[in-house]
Parts: structure tokens; C-alpha cells; sequence
């Protein structure tokens, strides 16, 4: 198959990825599990400037889960800290790359230091027309469902809709990213098979990637054989992560 045959329309659109294993790369360079959580920063750029080049339309990046409050009170501390630092640092680089991001998640429950940061940000780049990218934190998938149920039940009791109207294409609306595309490719690293209460409405027919790759070491090349492998499962033949890195490099 020659490079020119991986269209853009054998591409996912929507790519979700939970992030997973930056403890235990720390704990294998005998570091703290914080130097982990830092390297995954620079995993997240990498592959969030691979997708821009492979020009997928939006990823959501699993980044704080609502059962990650417990987790020892330091860590989350040193997480939230590193959440306000790349807002801090990374935001203008996206708005001058005409990228939009957004936070999806519970944000009540986080500082108003770091809820100001994220309002900042996701004014500033709102009118983007690039890749949408969805940092998910202090989200989970049953809590977006409920929060959708909740305002559904409140429009039925208010009289605005009866229960028998309610439909999917309703319940879509109401969940946090109503306006792009539900997840065609889902991601995991570090070898582990689980949602973890990720988007289960949105994943409902994702394609599933699991990498025993830990999420610091995850690089350019590491989203081109996902998504080599998602176009493959697709299209049932065989292109190589070598192509999908040539289409990256000609964009
Ligand atoms: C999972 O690894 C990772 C997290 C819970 C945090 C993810 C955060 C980042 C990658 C840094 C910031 C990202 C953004 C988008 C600002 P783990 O700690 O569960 O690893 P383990 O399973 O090996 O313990």
C-alpha cells in the first residue's frame, strides 16, 4: 500500500487516552512518583503534536479521575500544582497554534487558583478552529451520564420535555462533549485492559488500544502505531506504523 492510500478519512477523528503508568516508570528510575507525572507532560506534548500533524480533530486526554482523590495527599497536591504550571506555560503555544482546549470534569472541587487557570484558558482559545483537546479531570463516565440525566429530569419536572420524548440523541446532547465526535480510537498504556469509568457513553464503539508502553515513554511513534493499527482494524489491511509516520511527516 503506498502512503497516498491512507486517507484522511481512514483517520480517526476523535482519539481518547488514558494516560497510565507514570508511578511506575518513576518507581523503575527510582524516582518519586511526581518525576513521573512531570515526564508525562512531556509525553502529552509529543503526542499532542503528532496528532495536530496527523490532523485529527479532537483528543481527550484522561488526566485526573474522580478516584484519584485518594490518593496520598501530597500527590494529588503536587498534581494540582502541575495542572496550574502547564496552564501557565502551555496555553499561549496553543492558542498560537490555533488549538482549542477545554476541561471536561466536576471543576467545583478543584482550588479557584486553578478553576480561574482553566476558565482563562479555555476563554482564550474558545474561538479556535484547530484540534479541540479535552483534558478530563476530576471526571468520571458515571458522573458525566448522571450530570446529563440530572438536567434531562430537571427539563421534564419544569415541563419542557416529556419522559417519553427523551432519547439518545437527547442524552448525547447533555453530556460534556456534545459537539464532537464520539471516540473512534481509545488508548491505554501501561498494560493495563480497564475504562477505569472513562466516557462510556462516548466510547460506545471505540476501537481499543491497550500499549504495555508506560505514558512517559509515550512518543510520536507510539500514536502512529495506534493509529496504523485503529486504520488496520478498519480497513483490514495492512499499513504499517511506517506509513502512518510518512503521512505525519507530510502534513
Ligand atoms: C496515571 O499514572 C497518571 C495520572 C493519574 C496523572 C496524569 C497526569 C499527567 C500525564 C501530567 C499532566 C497532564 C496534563 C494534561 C496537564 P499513575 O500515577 O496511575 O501510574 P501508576 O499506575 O504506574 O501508578
Amino acid at each position: 500500500m503506498q502512503n497516498s492510500q491512507i486517507s484522511s478519512d481512514s483517520l480517526p477523528q476523535h482519539i481518547a487516552i488514558i494516560m497510565d503508568g507514570n508511578g511506575r516508570w518513576a518507581k523503575e528510575q527510582g524516582k518519586p512518583r511526581v518525576f513521573g507525572h512531570k515526564n508525562g507532560v512531556t509525553a502529552v506534548r509529543k503526542t499532542i503534536n503528532a496528532a495536530v500533524r496527523l490532523n485529527i480533530k479532537a483528543v481527550t486526554l484522561f488526566a485526573f479521575s474522580s478516584e484519584n482523590w485518594q490518593r496520598p495527599e501530597e500527590e494529588v497536591g503536587l498534581l494540582m500544582e502541575l495542572f496550574i504550571s502547564v496552564l501557565s506555560t502551555e496555553v499561549k503555544k496553543l492558542h498560537k497554534n490555533n488549538l482549542r482546549l477545554r476541561v471536561i470534569g466536576d471543576k467545583t472541587r478543584f482550588s479557584s487558583r486553578l478553576q480561574k487557570k482553566i476558565q482563562d484558558a479555555e476563554q482564550l482559545t474558545a474561538n479556535n478552529t484547530g484540534m479541540v483537546i479535552n483534558i478530563a479531570a476530576n471526571y468520571g463516565g458515571k458522573w458525566d451520564i448522571l450530570q446529563a440525566t440530572k438536567q434531562l429530569a430537571q427539563k421534564a419536572v419544569d415541563g419542557e420535555l416529556t419522559v417519553d420524548e427523551i432519547s439518545e440523541e437527547m442524552m448525547t446532547q447533555h453530556l460534556t462533549m456534545s459537539d464532537i465526535p464520539e471516540v473512534d480510537l481509545l488508548i491505554r498504556t501501561s498494560g493495563e485492559c480497564r475504562i477505569s469509568n472513562f466516557m462510556l457513553w462516548q466510547l460506545a464503539y471505540a476501537e481499543m488500544y491497550f500499549t504495555p508502553i508506560y505514558w512517559p515513554e509515550f512518543n510520536e511513534d507510539s500514536l502512529a502505531d495506534a493509529v496504523s493499527w485503529f486504520v488496520n482494524r478498519e480497513r483490514r489491511f495492512g499499513c504499517t506504523g511506517e506509513q502512518v509516520k510518512a503521512l505525519m511527516n507530510n502534513q
